[in-house]
């Protein structure tokens, strides 16, 4: 059967959200192993957040996307080096970090990359060539981001769901120390691939890397909004084997592409932890940007024509509400803004939604 005959008949089998029937839910999994590999998927379809499995064994090659499919190497579209086209913005970030000027030259890296991180998950950004786009740069704040990492000598920005970090090379390249930046993806292969992607060492791009799942307490545990002054001190970044030491330790949060790949209940228990590591210090901000939509609700997404998964997506209206009923209820404590944009992806205009909260 063609991968693209197997991706139809899966996702035939997508039932309503939230409800996975067991035909995918067991789905055999290609160069998977016993146990956890069944865990993995047990973990990503409970509704409750407390195993400690992850999917950074490159033995375990497997993703899940969205609130009702599962995406594994059996079924996902083979990579596509014909549909590399960046936009100029995005040749220059390239050129810029990689130091590479031969577009040719820079192409064959990108797919070399793009190869080597579809192996370890095959994301739909990853086909898309999303990992060349630097989305943050869109957001009325960076410049408030990037004065923030110039004035603030402590200032911590975390990029959460970092993939290979486009966003946080992008703010190291415009002036935000990069020794106080802190990237966390549950892949940590997609964190090394980022040295490979931008030719980097620990040495030349020393922003600090900790791979880990948000939604194990050991991890990102949830507490309240920081209030008042911090009393801990700013944790060494270097040593850092989990988020928690964090808490309200972060002047910036960036989530670019993230809330969007979780269900209802995991975007609020998302909000809710990533708050708790915020720094009560006005100005300090969380942002991103997620697929929108014109009312909150599942909106399904093609890639390359083929019907492929929905998420969860938001309108302005149903964002600004989910922070201000269930994470910062207290009036006048922050400001959340939401706009509509579009983002290019294959030559398509994709709908988005390009938010922050910002401490009042
Ligand atoms: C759509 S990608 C976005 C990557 C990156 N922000 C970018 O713009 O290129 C989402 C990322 O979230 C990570 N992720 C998914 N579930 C996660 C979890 N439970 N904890 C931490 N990271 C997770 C994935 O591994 C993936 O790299």
């Amino acid at each position: 059967m063609t991968t693209k005959a197997r991706l139809r008949q899966i996702l035939s089998y997508v039932r309503p959200p939230y409800s996975v029937p067991t035909s995918l839910r067991w789905l055999p999994l290609a160069s998977s192993s016993g146990p956890a590999s069944c865990s993995l998927l047990i973990k990503h379809y409970s509704t409750s957040f407390h195993t400690s499995a992850t999917l950074s064994s490159s033995r375990v090659r497997k993703a899940q996307l969205g609130p009702d499919i599962v995406l594994n190497e059996d079924f996902a579209l083979p990579v596509n080096a014909d549909l590399y086209a960046p936009l100029p913005e995005e040749l220059e970030f390239l050129k810029a970090t990689t130091g590479i000027e031969d577009e040719e030259a820079l192409k064959a890296h990108v797919l070399m990359v793009q190869q080597q991180a579809y192996k370890v998950a095959p994301y739909p950004c990853i086909y898309t060539y999303c990992f060349v786009k630097t989305p943050a740069t869109m957001q009325s704040v960076y410049q408030d981001i990037l004065k923030i990492g110039r004035e603030c000598e402590n200032a911590v920005l975390l990029d959460v769901g970092s993939g290979m970090g486009p966003d946080c090379r992008k703010f190291a390249l415009d002036g935000f120390p990069a020794k106080n930046i802190v990237a966390t993806d549950l892949v940590e292969e997609f964190l090394d691939l980022g040295h490979v992607l931008f030719k980097t060492t620990k040495e030349t791009f020393p922003a600090n890397f900790v791979a880990g799942d948000v939604f194990n307490p050991a991890f990102l545990s949830i507490a309240q909004p920081a209030r008042g002054a911090v009393r801990t001190p700013r944790p060494d970044l270097t040593t850092l084997t989990s988020l928690n030491p964090l808490h309200g330790h972060c002047s910036v949060i960036n989530a670019t592409g993230f809330f969007h790949l979780f269900n209802k209940e995991q975007q609020v228990h998302l909000a809710r932890a990533v708050a708790g590591l915020l720094s009560p210090e006005p100005g300090s901000l969380i942002c991103g940007l997620d697929f929108a939509a014109k009312e909150k609700g599942l909106v399904e997404f093609d890639i390359d024509g083929i019907k492929k998964y929905r998420l969860l997506s938001h309108s302005p209206e149903s964002w600004m509400k989910l922070w201000y009923e269930n994470v910062f209820s207290e009036r006048g404590e922050v400001k959340v803004q939401a706009n509509y944009t579009e983002v290019e992806v294959l030559g398509k205009p994709i709908p988005c939604l390009l938010w922050y909260v910002r401490r009042l």
